[in-house]
């Protein structure tokens, strides 16, 4: 979507903030012990009550719950059940919201109890990807300058890139155009404009990028079984670069 009007700015930002909002209340109930399916409780009642906005993955193309949560191995799409988190478990929890009709999408990793080095280090360039890819968001950039500067950061850290998955626009639908591919090369692809709202979401692996589907149609995992991180915020394109309407306190833009 291109938010041509300050109203519909407007309720990107509402729905932006909501989404952070989200993933700052959960922040403290991720603990070895707890179940991706009370994380996905909490998450529910928080936005559907205090918020009074909507779970946008809740029934979305059959999906059965209302957030997604990711450990280790899965790539994304993890849907919450009775596993329970344990220490030495990374876990992306990711949150979309509609609010006013407008999508706010985001997600972070959480390192559960004592994680190791290899890990963390995993969890922090994935991060660094999504900034890189941030960085480069002004008018008349190019979404294959997002790509470059994702895959050289991962790469250059002995990582792989997640092909099947990209991020995307986002305004009054969940996915829309464009796709974000989270690789590529500089001075290639679409020009960003004014107003365009989109996703970056990208997903690093320790070992080889291709992943695989699982039964329930859903679970995306890598396909060596190595682990795998993401972080994702929505953005909108201003003059000077952009806003981060995921962005939480935690963070500095
Ligand atoms: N939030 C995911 C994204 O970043 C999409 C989840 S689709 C769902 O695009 F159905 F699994 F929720
Ligand atoms: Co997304
Ligand atoms: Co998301």
């Amino acid at each position: 979507m291109i938010a041509r009007t300050e109203e519909q700015r407007q309720k990107m930002r509402t729905a932006g903030r909501l989404a952070a909002a989200v993933l700052e209340m959960i922040t403290e109930h991720v603990q070895p012990g707890v179940t991706t399916d009370e994380l996905n409780r909490i998450c529910h009642d928080y936005i559907t009550l205090e918020q009074k906005a909507i779970p946008a993955p809740l029934n979305y193309r059959g999906f059965p719950k209302s957030i997604c949560t990711s450990i280790n191995e899965v790539v994304c799409h993890g849907i919450p059940s009775e596993r329970a988190l344990r220490s030495g478990d990374i876990l992306n929890i990711d949150v979309t919201v509609i609010k006013d009709g407008h999508h706010g999408d985001t997600s972070k990793m959480f390192c559960v109890g004592r994680v190791p080095a290899h890990l963390e280090r995993l969890v922090r360039v994935t991060r660094e990807c999504l900034y890189r890819g941030i960085d480069c968001v002004r008018p008349g950039a190019r979404l294959g300058d997002i790509g470059w500067a994702i895959q050289e950061h991962a790469e250059a850290s002995h990582y792989s890139v997640v092909r099947e998955f990209c991020g995307h626009g986002i305004g009054t639908a969940f996915h829309d155009e464009p796709q974000v591919l989270h690789t590529g090369r500089a001075g290639t692809g679409e020009v960003l404009k004014e107003g365009l709202c989109f996703t970056i979401e990208p997903m690093i692996n320790l070992g080889t990028w291709r992943t695989k589907l699982m039964s329930d149609n859903w679970t995306a995992k890598t396909a060596d079984g190595k682990a795998s991180a993401q972080w994702e915020h929505t953005l909108m394109v201003t003059s000077g670069g952009c806003e981060v309407l995921t962005a939480r306190s935690e963070e500095s833009f």
